[in-house]
């Protein structure tokens, strides 16, 4: 392929920014050719020439020239019907979809083989950090042991305004939507689901797994309080959403998303605001830390055009650990150290503590620090569910091969 000549679907914040970074880069590879929008008299920032923008699909999907399709839709299904449309028709695929992506993975990667094209996302995944290629190809053995970081920007910045700058939870989250960083519906952001979506597409890449968005633990930031602010400060540590999957035997591997209490020595302590940071971990490597923008149109804008590029030079995912016959399995039979913060909810009786360390009482704000099965925590989802409920990772260490 000598030129690229893109079909985008989607003209939000992030196709606004790919439009913005190639007139930007007067790149002489890729052009956008047409647009496709739902409704043709939005008003948008950005202004297009006349005939660009199309309301429909076909003026895409029909037009020989287009050679690769762009597909940033803030809608699961018309984003899946728009991407498996172009993927059975054998034009390849630019995606940042990620809650898609995630509930169909396996089906896209059928659709892949099938019809022998391509689908590419690193920028579904932690903005401008190309953490998906990098799993992809540089970690393609089996010295992985786990994946963690802070995968969600809005929720960080959340946390980061709230915490270091005392600003109220509703003005963080307010400011987070106007900055573009938030999800349409930012319950996905602050109820973890983004950050799940994008580590499931991780676990792909890492470890060959695909698991079910239902399968996995996930709480996210929106019961925290003000008594956890004033623990986490005391015991001089920060609160972050952190999303981890980890090997924790030779053939089994855990994953989960949920606030964790962070300790100033760690990599991630120091990743605030939008950014997101990630920790890879392995056997021989010891740790490697990854960090950048995670939300934002351009940050974002700047992973789909290295998806473009690369697909210039003919790139697709293999998925080669997914043929693994040696993959790891999925379990939630492993013990976590957590913070449970309650009031009216009677955690004591209702969840399955193995052992606890720190019981506290006082009026409102309750809490013990004990251990419990991940698996409990999923069983007791709706407990935990209760407005009056927060609870944290306080981690520890899954297979210690790093000496
Ligand atoms: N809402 C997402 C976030 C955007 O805040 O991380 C980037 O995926």
């Amino acid at each position: 392929m000598s030129k690229i000549n893109i079909g985008l679907f989607g003209f939000g914040t992030v196709g606004q920014g790919v439009y913005e970074v190639l007139r930007r880069t007067k790149n002489a590879h890729a052009e956008i050719r047409r647009i496709c929008v739902r409704n043709l008299a939005k008003p948008r920032a950005t202004e297009v020439p006349d005939g660009l923008l199309t309301d429909r699909a076909e003026d895409i999907f029909g037009d020989p020239d287009i050679n690769l399709i762009v597909e940033l839709v803030d809608n699961a299904d018309a984003s899946f019907s728009i991407v498996s449309t172009a993927l059975s028709r054998g034009i390849p695929v630019v995606s940042g979809s990620k809650a898609m992506i995630a509930r169909h993975l396996p089906e896209l990667i059928e659709l892949q083989h099938r019809h022998d094209t391509a689908l590419l996302y690193d920028a579904s995944s932690c903005g401008s950090i190309p953490v998906i290629r990098n799993l992809e190809e540089y970690y393609d053995n089996d010295l992985l042991l786990e994946v963690k970081g802070i995968l969600n920007g809005s929720s960080n910045y959340i946390l980061s305004r709230v915490f270091d700058h005392g600003e109220s939870y509703d003005d963080a989250l307010r400011r987070a939507q106007q900055l573009g960083f938030a999800e349409s519906d930012p319950s996905f952001d602050i109820e973890g689901y983004d950050a799940l979506f994008k580590l499931i597409i991780i676990t792909v890449h890492a470890l060959g797994r695909f698991v079910p968005a239902e399968d996995v633990f996930t709480f996210g930031i929106s019961h925290l309080q003000d008594a956890d602010i004033r623990f986490a400060r005391e015991k001089g540590v920060k609160i972050k959403l952190v999303a981890q999957v980890a090997k924790v035997a030779d053939d089994r591997f855990t994953m989960f998303v949920m606030p964790e209490l962070v300790e100033k020595s760690k990599y991630i302590y120091s990743v605030d605001d939008e950014y997101n940071g990630v920790v890879i971990r392995g056997e021989c490597y010891d740790r490697q830390f990854m960090f950048g923008k995670g939300a934002g149109g351009l940050p974002t804008a700047s992973s789909i055009l290295s998806d473009i590029m690369a697909r210039l030079h003919g790139y697709r995912y293999e998925y080669k650990k997914m043929a693994f016959s040696d993959r790891p399995s999925y379990t939630t039979d492993i013990s976590l150290t957590v913070y449970v913060r309650y009031a009216s909810t009677d955690i004591p009786s209702l969840l399955d503590f193995t052992g606890t360390t720190v019981r506290h009482f006082s009026p409102g704000a309750n809490y013990i620090i004990g251990q419990v099965k991940l698996s409990e925590l999923i069983a007791k989802r709706h407990v935990l569910g209760a407005k009056d409920v927060f609870i944290a990772n306080i981690p520890t260490f899954f297979v210690e091969k790093d000496n």
